[in-house]
């Protein structure tokens, strides 16, 4: 069975989403930790509803950044994931866990990538420059995280339509609904490409 491991930073809908499907057994997979830089956020009380194991790692908790990652990895290690999926996770992952998992860490991003991508572009900022640039269509992208920040391979997108007077927070609220249908078939689909090429 696919074992992965959840990285967030922020509401936590995406982890609940993902969470909320492997409960229904579309998903065949064992979430087995969740890694947040935000004690306070969201997902932690989701994580504690399904009893999922919560690790607080952070600049706070670990302000050297050896340490920092060292502490990302023991938990890494200790579960030996085969996906680690960043869902709203807001800090850029250290190369070391990158190195460690391969081709291995998925990221959600709230644009078609490669348009409005990289640092600047996160939250409710794509969605103004999405906007402000007149697009008429916007949505989410799944993709492979790489060392260049939301660069790394296209697995699945979404499109949603702009609409003539969308504010931010009602283009944002539009293209994370598909982010909750898109984020766990991407994990389903490429989990198993995992597994198969493991065997
Ligand atoms: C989502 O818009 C995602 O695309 C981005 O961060 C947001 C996280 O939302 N990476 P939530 O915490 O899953 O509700």
């Amino acid at each position: 069975m696919l074992k992965i491991g959840v990285m967030a930073s922020g509401g936590g809908s995406n982890f609940k989403a993902i969470i909320d499907r492997i409960g229904e057994g579309d998903l065949e997979a064992q979430c087995k930790f969740l890694i947040t830089n935000n004690a306070g956020c969201g997902a932690v009380g989701h994580a504690q509803t399904y009893g999922i194991p919560v690790y607080h790692i952070s600049g706070k908790t670990h302000p050297e950044q050896a340490a920092y990652e060292a502490a990302l990895l023991e938990v890494i290690d200790k579960y030996g994931v085969d996906l680690l999926i960043l869902a709203g996770y807001m800090k850029v992952l250290p190369v070391s866990i990158l190195k460690r998992l391969p081709d291995r860490v998925l990221n959600i991003h709230p644009s078609l990538l490669p348009k409005y991508g990289g640092r600047g572009f996160y939250g409710i900022h794509v969605h103004e420059a999405v906007i402000a640039a007149k697009d008429k269509e916007s949505g989410p992208t799944v993709h492979l995280v790489s060392e260049e920040v939301d660069a790394g391979r296209i697995l699945g997108q979404r499109k949603v339509p702009v609409l003539e007077n969308d504010t931010p927070a009602e283009l944002a609220a539009r293209v994370l609904v598909q982010e909750h249908d898109l984020f766990w078939r991407v994990i389903k689909e490429y989990g198993e490409q995992v597994l198969k090429a493991r065997v």
